[in-house]
Protein backbone atom coordinates (compact mmCIF):
# COMPACT_ATOMS: atom_id res chain seq x y z
CA UNK A 1 0.00 0.00 0.00
CA UNK A 2 1.40 3.56 -1.05
CA UNK A 3 0.89 6.42 1.26
CA UNK A 4 0.23 8.42 -2.02
CA UNK A 5 -2.79 8.96 -4.23
CA UNK A 6 -0.26 9.20 -7.40
CA UNK A 7 3.06 7.35 -6.53
CA UNK A 8 3.88 6.92 -10.48
CA UNK A 9 7.53 8.60 -10.04
CA UNK A 10 8.43 6.39 -6.76
CA UNK A 11 7.39 3.66 -8.58
CA UNK A 12 9.39 4.12 -11.46
CA UNK A 13 12.41 5.29 -9.39
CA UNK A 14 12.65 1.80 -8.07
CA UNK A 15 11.76 0.47 -11.84
CA UNK A 16 8.27 -1.13 -10.93
CA UNK A 17 6.11 -1.10 -13.59
CA UNK A 18 3.09 1.75 -14.17
CA UNK A 19 0.98 2.59 -16.94
CA UNK A 20 2.54 5.86 -17.59
CA UNK A 21 5.17 7.84 -17.47
CA UNK A 22 5.31 10.58 -14.66
CA UNK A 23 6.02 13.95 -15.61
CA UNK A 24 7.14 17.19 -14.02
CA UNK A 25 9.19 19.79 -14.95
CA UNK A 26 11.94 21.57 -13.24
CA UNK A 27 11.37 25.06 -12.05
CA UNK A 28 7.98 24.81 -12.39
CA UNK A 29 7.68 26.47 -8.74
CA UNK A 30 7.39 29.83 -9.74
CA UNK A 31 9.13 31.49 -13.07
CA UNK A 32 5.77 30.54 -15.30
CA UNK A 33 2.83 31.22 -13.48
CA UNK A 34 0.77 34.33 -13.16
CA UNK A 35 -0.60 33.11 -9.82
CA UNK A 36 3.10 32.55 -8.16
CA UNK A 37 3.53 36.13 -9.65
CA UNK A 38 0.77 37.75 -7.61
CA UNK A 39 1.87 36.05 -4.43
CA UNK A 40 5.57 37.02 -4.61
CA UNK A 41 4.35 40.78 -5.84
CA UNK A 42 2.42 41.17 -2.19
CA UNK A 43 6.22 40.18 -0.69
CA UNK A 44 9.39 42.36 -0.80
CA UNK A 45 10.98 39.45 -2.78
CA UNK A 46 12.13 36.77 -4.24
CA UNK A 47 14.37 35.74 -0.60
CA UNK A 48 11.06 37.11 1.61
CA UNK A 49 9.24 34.19 -0.10
CA UNK A 50 11.86 31.29 0.53
CA UNK A 51 12.06 32.46 3.68
CA UNK A 52 8.37 32.44 4.54
CA UNK A 53 7.06 28.74 5.31
CA UNK A 54 3.49 29.47 4.28
CA UNK A 55 3.57 31.33 1.11
CA UNK A 56 6.80 28.71 0.01
CA UNK A 57 4.30 26.07 0.93
CA UNK A 58 1.60 27.96 -1.00
CA UNK A 59 3.71 27.78 -4.35
CA UNK A 60 5.10 24.56 -4.67
CA UNK A 61 1.98 23.11 -4.55
CA UNK A 62 0.27 25.22 -7.13
CA UNK A 63 1.74 23.63 -10.04
CA UNK A 64 -0.17 20.76 -8.77
CA UNK A 65 -3.14 22.05 -8.58
CA UNK A 66 -2.77 24.07 -11.86
CA UNK A 67 -0.91 22.63 -13.94
CA UNK A 68 -1.23 18.84 -12.94
CA UNK A 69 2.32 17.54 -12.23
CA UNK A 70 3.18 14.30 -10.60
CA UNK A 71 5.13 15.59 -7.73
CA UNK A 72 5.55 18.91 -6.41
CA UNK A 73 9.33 20.53 -5.63
CA UNK A 74 9.91 22.43 -2.46
CA UNK A 75 10.23 26.12 -3.94
CA UNK A 76 13.58 27.49 -1.86
CA UNK A 77 16.81 28.15 -3.74
CA UNK A 78 20.40 26.40 -4.05
CA UNK A 79 21.82 29.44 -2.71
CA UNK A 80 20.31 28.90 0.78
CA UNK A 81 24.06 27.14 1.34
CA UNK A 82 26.54 29.63 1.06
CA UNK A 83 24.44 32.09 3.25
CA UNK A 84 23.64 29.48 5.69
CA UNK A 85 27.34 29.37 5.30
CA UNK A 86 28.07 32.80 6.10
CA UNK A 87 27.78 34.70 2.53
CA UNK A 88 24.98 36.48 2.15
CA UNK A 89 22.95 36.77 -1.70
CA UNK A 90 20.86 39.34 -3.22
CA UNK A 91 18.44 38.47 -5.67
CA UNK A 92 18.47 41.08 -8.29
CA UNK A 93 15.13 42.03 -10.64
CA UNK A 94 16.10 40.67 -13.87
CA UNK A 95 20.12 40.10 -13.19
CA UNK A 96 20.26 37.07 -10.66
CA UNK A 97 22.35 36.37 -7.62
CA UNK A 98 25.05 38.65 -6.44
CA UNK A 99 26.94 38.22 -3.06
CA UNK A 100 28.57 40.78 -1.49
CA UNK A 101 31.58 39.28 -0.59
CA UNK A 102 33.04 36.05 -2.49
CA UNK A 103 35.89 33.15 -1.80
CA UNK A 104 38.98 33.51 -3.65
CA UNK A 105 41.70 32.58 -1.57
CA UNK A 106 42.80 30.54 1.37
CA UNK A 107 42.40 33.29 3.83
CA UNK A 108 38.90 33.96 2.23
CA UNK A 109 37.99 30.50 3.88
CA UNK A 110 37.87 32.07 7.35
CA UNK A 111 34.89 34.29 5.67
CA UNK A 112 32.41 30.93 5.81
CA UNK A 113 32.17 27.86 8.28
CA UNK A 114 31.02 24.22 8.12
CA UNK A 115 30.78 24.05 11.56
CA UNK A 116 27.10 25.39 11.85
CA UNK A 117 23.58 24.43 12.67
CA UNK A 118 21.58 23.66 9.87
CA UNK A 119 18.90 23.40 11.49
CA UNK A 120 18.56 26.44 12.80
CA UNK A 121 19.93 28.80 10.08
CA UNK A 122 17.93 26.96 7.60
CA UNK A 123 14.63 26.23 9.67
CA UNK A 124 12.17 27.96 7.20
CA UNK A 125 13.12 24.90 4.70
CA UNK A 126 11.90 21.42 6.88
CA UNK A 127 9.10 24.33 7.85
CA UNK A 128 7.99 24.69 4.44
CA UNK A 129 8.19 21.16 3.59
CA UNK A 130 5.96 19.80 6.57
CA UNK A 131 3.45 22.42 5.19
CA UNK A 132 3.54 21.48 1.74
CA UNK A 133 3.08 17.88 3.42
CA UNK A 134 0.04 18.55 5.09
CA UNK A 135 -1.32 20.92 1.57
CA UNK A 136 -0.64 18.13 -0.55
CA UNK A 137 -2.17 15.55 1.52
CA UNK A 138 -1.00 12.69 0.02
CA UNK A 139 -1.94 13.54 -3.35
CA UNK A 140 1.59 13.60 -5.38
CA UNK A 141 5.31 13.26 -3.80
CA UNK A 142 7.35 16.22 -2.52
CA UNK A 143 11.20 16.59 -4.20
CA UNK A 144 13.48 18.04 -2.12
CA UNK A 145 16.85 19.67 -3.39
CA UNK A 146 20.54 21.39 -3.08
CA UNK A 147 22.75 22.64 -5.10
CA UNK A 148 26.18 20.17 -6.26
CA UNK A 149 28.93 21.69 -4.28
CA UNK A 150 31.06 22.80 -7.81
CA UNK A 151 27.54 24.66 -8.54
CA UNK A 152 28.00 26.21 -5.35
CA UNK A 153 31.35 26.32 -5.73
CA UNK A 154 30.64 28.61 -8.52
CA UNK A 155 28.53 31.18 -7.16
CA UNK A 156 30.67 31.43 -3.62
CA UNK A 157 33.85 32.67 -5.83
CA UNK A 158 32.40 34.47 -8.61
CA UNK A 159 29.67 36.41 -6.92
CA UNK A 160 26.84 36.48 -9.73
CA UNK A 161 25.94 34.58 -12.66
CA UNK A 162 28.07 33.92 -15.39
CA UNK A 163 28.92 32.49 -19.12
CA UNK A 164 32.24 30.82 -18.10
CA UNK A 165 32.37 31.20 -14.59
CA UNK A 166 35.59 31.57 -15.36
CA UNK A 167 37.26 33.30 -12.12
CA UNK A 168 35.79 30.04 -10.18
CA UNK A 169 37.69 27.41 -13.00
CA UNK A 170 40.58 29.46 -12.74
CA UNK A 171 40.69 28.66 -9.05
CA UNK A 172 40.82 25.37 -9.97
CA UNK A 173 44.46 25.58 -11.49
CA UNK A 174 45.33 28.34 -9.14
CA UNK A 175 44.54 26.86 -5.89
CA UNK A 176 43.44 23.28 -6.03
CA UNK A 177 44.19 23.05 -2.05
CA UNK A 178 41.97 25.76 -1.31
CA UNK A 179 39.42 24.97 -3.93
CA UNK A 180 39.04 20.96 -2.13
CA UNK A 181 38.60 22.87 1.04
CA UNK A 182 35.91 24.80 -0.15
CA UNK A 183 34.01 21.92 -1.64
CA UNK A 184 34.71 20.11 1.42
CA UNK A 185 32.95 22.27 3.37
CA UNK A 186 30.16 22.67 1.14
CA UNK A 187 29.74 19.16 0.45
CA UNK A 188 29.99 18.62 4.71
CA UNK A 189 26.74 21.14 4.96
CA UNK A 190 25.03 20.08 1.76
CA UNK A 191 24.41 16.54 3.29
CA UNK A 192 23.30 18.18 6.30
CA UNK A 193 20.89 20.05 4.92
CA UNK A 194 19.63 17.24 2.85
CA UNK A 195 19.11 15.38 5.67
CA UNK A 196 17.01 17.75 7.50
CA UNK A 197 14.62 17.95 4.19
CA UNK A 198 14.09 14.22 4.32
CA UNK A 199 13.57 14.21 7.79
CA UNK A 200 10.68 17.23 7.57
CA UNK A 201 9.37 14.96 4.81
CA UNK A 202 10.95 15.10 1.34
CA UNK A 203 9.99 11.86 -0.34
CA UNK A 204 13.28 12.07 -2.92
CA UNK A 205 16.29 14.41 -3.10
CA UNK A 206 17.52 15.90 -6.92
CA UNK A 207 20.98 17.17 -6.71
CA UNK A 208 21.57 20.44 -9.26
CA UNK A 209 25.11 20.06 -11.23
CA UNK A 210 23.77 23.05 -13.23
CA UNK A 211 27.43 24.21 -14.11
CA UNK A 212 29.41 20.89 -14.72
CA UNK A 213 29.29 21.34 -18.40
CA UNK A 214 31.64 24.05 -18.32
CA UNK A 215 34.54 21.81 -17.08
CA UNK A 216 37.00 18.98 -18.61
CA UNK A 217 36.40 15.28 -17.96
CA UNK A 218 39.33 15.05 -15.58
CA UNK A 219 38.52 18.37 -13.66
CA UNK A 220 35.12 17.57 -13.08
CA UNK A 221 35.88 13.99 -11.90
CA UNK A 222 38.29 15.82 -9.69
CA UNK A 223 36.22 18.42 -8.45
CA UNK A 224 32.65 17.71 -9.20
CA UNK A 225 31.74 14.07 -9.39
CA UNK A 226 33.99 13.59 -6.46
CA UNK A 227 31.74 15.63 -3.97
CA UNK A 228 28.75 14.14 -5.73
CA UNK A 229 29.62 11.10 -4.85
CA UNK A 230 29.96 12.02 -1.24
CA UNK A 231 26.72 13.33 -0.93
CA UNK A 232 24.82 10.26 -2.36
CA UNK A 233 27.07 7.62 -0.20
CA UNK A 234 25.15 9.69 2.50
CA UNK A 235 22.21 9.41 1.78
CA UNK A 236 20.61 6.62 2.21
CA UNK A 237 16.80 7.97 3.51
CA UNK A 238 15.35 8.41 0.44
CA UNK A 239 15.96 7.80 -3.86
CA UNK A 240 18.51 10.75 -5.12
CA UNK A 241 18.35 11.83 -8.34
CA UNK A 242 21.45 13.63 -9.87
CA UNK A 243 21.38 16.35 -12.77
CA UNK A 244 25.06 16.86 -14.03
CA UNK A 245 24.14 19.79 -17.02
CA UNK A 246 26.00 19.84 -19.82
CA UNK A 247 28.20 16.56 -18.68
CA UNK A 248 27.51 14.43 -21.53
CA UNK A 249 30.97 13.59 -21.27
CA UNK A 250 30.91 12.04 -17.89
CA UNK A 251 27.84 9.95 -18.44
CA UNK A 252 29.18 6.64 -17.75
CA UNK A 253 31.16 7.65 -14.25
CA UNK A 254 27.88 8.98 -13.57
CA UNK A 255 26.32 5.58 -13.81
CA UNK A 256 28.32 4.49 -10.93
CA UNK A 257 26.92 6.92 -8.36
CA UNK A 258 24.89 5.96 -5.53
CA UNK A 259 22.00 7.25 -6.92
CA UNK A 260 19.00 6.26 -8.33
CA UNK A 261 18.12 8.56 -11.03
CA UNK A 262 20.28 10.63 -13.89
CA UNK A 263 18.74 13.61 -15.09
CA UNK A 264 19.78 14.45 -18.70
CA UNK A 265 19.92 17.63 -20.65
CA UNK A 266 18.32 17.68 -24.16
CA UNK A 267 22.22 17.79 -26.09
CA UNK A 268 21.87 14.26 -24.49
CA UNK A 269 20.74 11.58 -26.90
CA UNK A 270 18.05 9.39 -24.54
CA UNK A 271 19.40 5.93 -26.34
CA UNK A 272 23.07 6.73 -26.19
CA UNK A 273 22.24 7.56 -22.28
CA UNK A 274 20.64 4.61 -21.62
CA UNK A 275 23.12 2.55 -23.54
CA UNK A 276 26.13 4.50 -21.53
CA UNK A 277 24.21 4.78 -18.01
CA UNK A 278 22.63 1.07 -18.28
CA UNK A 279 19.51 -0.14 -17.00
CA UNK A 280 19.90 -0.14 -13.50
CA UNK A 281 18.92 3.47 -13.53
CA UNK A 282 16.31 5.70 -13.84
CA UNK A 283 16.51 8.41 -16.59
CA UNK A 284 14.78 12.05 -16.16
CA UNK A 285 14.55 14.47 -19.05
CA UNK A 286 15.19 15.65 -21.04
CA UNK A 287 12.74 18.04 -23.91
CA UNK A 288 14.24 21.33 -25.13
CA UNK A 289 12.84 24.07 -22.91
CA UNK A 290 12.36 26.13 -26.06
CA UNK A 291 10.29 23.42 -27.63
CA UNK A 292 7.45 24.91 -25.41
CA UNK A 293 7.28 27.90 -27.36
CA UNK A 294 6.37 26.00 -30.65
CA UNK A 295 2.51 25.72 -31.65
CA UNK A 296 0.55 22.60 -29.80
CA UNK A 297 1.05 19.98 -32.06
CA UNK A 298 4.43 20.82 -32.38
CA UNK A 299 4.91 20.33 -28.79
CA UNK A 300 2.80 17.28 -28.75
CA UNK A 301 4.84 15.44 -31.78
CA UNK A 302 7.91 16.67 -30.13
CA UNK A 303 7.08 15.17 -26.61
CA UNK A 304 5.84 11.89 -28.18
CA UNK A 305 9.45 11.22 -30.16
CA UNK A 306 10.96 12.37 -26.81
CA UNK A 307 8.74 9.13 -25.07
CA UNK A 308 9.53 6.75 -28.28
CA UNK A 309 12.88 7.35 -27.40
CA UNK A 310 12.63 6.13 -23.96
CA UNK A 311 12.63 2.49 -24.77
CA UNK A 312 11.64 0.78 -20.87
CA UNK A 313 9.85 1.67 -18.09
CA UNK A 314 12.57 4.00 -15.98
CA UNK A 315 11.82 7.28 -17.36
CA UNK A 316 10.35 10.37 -15.67
CA UNK A 317 9.26 12.92 -18.47
CA UNK A 318 11.03 16.05 -17.62
CA UNK A 319 12.75 18.62 -19.91
CA UNK A 320 16.30 19.15 -20.51
CA UNK A 321 16.66 22.13 -17.97
CA UNK A 322 14.29 24.73 -16.07
CA UNK A 323 11.21 25.71 -17.82
CA UNK A 324 11.97 29.73 -19.30
CA UNK A 325 10.05 32.35 -17.19
CA UNK A 326 8.29 33.23 -20.55
CA UNK A 327 6.62 30.01 -21.52
CA UNK A 328 2.64 30.26 -21.79
CA UNK A 329 1.39 28.25 -19.12
CA UNK A 330 -1.11 26.44 -21.60
CA UNK A 331 2.04 25.27 -23.56
CA UNK A 332 3.02 23.65 -20.47
CA UNK A 333 -0.62 21.81 -19.96
CA UNK A 334 -0.08 20.70 -23.40
CA UNK A 335 3.31 19.24 -22.83
CA UNK A 336 1.48 17.82 -19.50
CA UNK A 337 -1.42 16.25 -21.09
CA UNK A 338 0.28 14.30 -24.19
CA UNK A 339 2.71 12.22 -21.31
CA UNK A 340 -0.52 11.46 -19.40
CA UNK A 341 -1.79 10.66 -22.55
CA UNK A 342 0.90 8.21 -24.16
CA UNK A 343 0.19 4.91 -23.23
CA UNK A 344 3.65 2.57 -22.66
CA UNK A 345 3.53 -0.99 -24.20
O1 LIG B 1 12.23 23.88 -9.42
C1 LIG B 1 11.57 24.70 -8.76
O2 LIG B 1 10.62 25.30 -9.24
C2 LIG B 1 11.91 24.90 -7.29
C3 LIG B 1 12.52 26.15 -6.98
C4 LIG B 1 13.92 26.46 -7.49
C5 LIG B 1 14.38 27.79 -7.63
N1 LIG B 1 15.71 27.75 -7.93
C6 LIG B 1 13.55 29.00 -7.44
C7 LIG B 1 13.98 30.26 -8.10
C8 LIG B 1 15.00 25.61 -7.81
C9 LIG B 1 15.07 24.08 -7.87
C10 LIG B 1 16.13 26.45 -8.06
C11 LIG B 1 17.47 25.92 -8.38
C12 LIG B 1 18.53 26.83 -8.80
N2 LIG B 1 18.77 28.12 -8.38
C13 LIG B 1 19.57 26.45 -9.68
C14 LIG B 1 19.75 25.07 -10.30
C15 LIG B 1 18.81 24.80 -11.40
C16 LIG B 1 19.14 25.49 -12.70
O3 LIG B 1 18.24 26.18 -13.21
O4 LIG B 1 20.23 25.29 -13.23
C17 LIG B 1 20.41 27.57 -9.83
C18 LIG B 1 21.65 27.65 -10.71
C19 LIG B 1 19.90 28.62 -9.01
C20 LIG B 1 20.46 29.99 -8.77
C21 LIG B 1 19.52 31.04 -9.20
N3 LIG B 1 18.31 31.34 -8.58
C22 LIG B 1 19.63 31.93 -10.32
C23 LIG B 1 20.80 31.92 -11.29
C24 LIG B 1 18.50 32.75 -10.34
C25 LIG B 1 18.17 33.91 -11.29
C26 LIG B 1 17.69 33.46 -12.60
C27 LIG B 1 16.50 32.50 -12.57
O5 LIG B 1 16.76 31.31 -12.66
O6 LIG B 1 15.35 32.95 -12.49
C28 LIG B 1 17.65 32.34 -9.28
C29 LIG B 1 16.33 32.92 -8.94
C30 LIG B 1 15.19 32.02 -8.76
N4 LIG B 1 15.22 30.82 -8.11
C31 LIG B 1 13.86 32.28 -9.19
C32 LIG B 1 13.09 31.18 -8.78
C33 LIG B 1 11.62 30.99 -8.96
C34 LIG B 1 13.37 33.54 -9.93
C35 LIG B 1 13.31 34.66 -8.95
C36 LIG B 1 12.04 35.46 -8.92
O7 LIG B 1 10.92 34.97 -8.80
O8 LIG B 1 12.27 36.66 -8.93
Amino acid sequence: MSDYQNDLILKTIKGEKTERYPVWLMRQAGRILPEYRAVRSSLSGFKELVETPERAAEVTVQPVDILGVDAAIIFSDILVIPEAMGLPYQMIEKKGPWFENTINSMEDLAKVSDQIDVADRLAYVPEAIKLTKKELNGRVPLIGFCGAPWTIFCYMTEGEGSKTFSKAKRLLFQDPAMSHKLLDMITNVTIKYLKLQIEAGADIVQIFDSWSGILSPTEYAEFGMKYVSRICDAINEVPVTVFAKGAYYAREDLASLKCQTIGIDWNMDIEESRRLIGEDKTLQGNLDPCVLFADFSTIESKTKNMLNSFGNQRHIANLGHGVYPDTDPEKVKCFIETVKGFAKN
